[in-house]
């Protein structure tokens, strides 16, 4: 299959930067959405090998602002370098949760919890991540994203 331009459409074109927003509502639903748009993004533009952690990091983080804030979020999937994707996650909560706000390597939860890994697990599969607060220029709303970076 061939595009406008006769370029395969999985095929990366050197020096080529895109971005795609969505927004998200509360909703469960939403994760499978977000999942989704992650994997077509990155067999789009040659970066399958990694929609498979791209993903599963990304609903973590989905999942969070679900569970976590009241208002919608938005999920940004951009390659910041030819060579990188990133996932950024924004919601409406302010607050940075204590795994993304810098410290070297936060003890995990105890062996017996059933909660608070996910966002362990995003430190430890990406090979960068952070977490910023946004205020009202971004998406005309105070929040904060959080973000993760793999190398494809
Ligand atoms: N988007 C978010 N906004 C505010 N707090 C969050 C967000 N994501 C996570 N947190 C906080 O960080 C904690 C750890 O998140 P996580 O590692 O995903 O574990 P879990 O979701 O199982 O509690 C959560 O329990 C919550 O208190
Ligand atoms: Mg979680």
């Amino acid at each position: 299959m061939h595009n406008d331009n006769n370029v395969a459409a999985n095929t990366p074109r050197p020096g080529e930067f895109w971005t795609y927003t969505l927004q998200l509502p509360q909703d469960t639903r939403a994760v499978r959405v977000a999942r989704s748009t992650v994997r077509t993004v990155l067999q789009t533009y040659g970066m399958a090998q990694v929609s498979d952690v791209a993903e599963l990091l990304a609903s973590e983080l989905v999942t969070n602002s679900l569970l976590y804030s009241d208002g919608p979020s938005w999920i940004r999937v951009s390659n910041p370098r030819t060579t990188h994707v990133r996932v950024g996650v924004w919601d409406t909560n302010p607050t940075i949760p204590p795994p993304f706000r810098g410290a070297p390597r936060p003890p995990g939860p105890p062996g017996w919890a059933e909660r608070g890994r996910g966002l362990v697990l995003v430190r430890e599969c990406a090979d960068r991540w952070g977490g910023y607060a946004v205020g009202e220029e971004v998406f005309g709303m105070c929040g904060k994203l959080l973000w993760f970076e793999l190398a494809a």
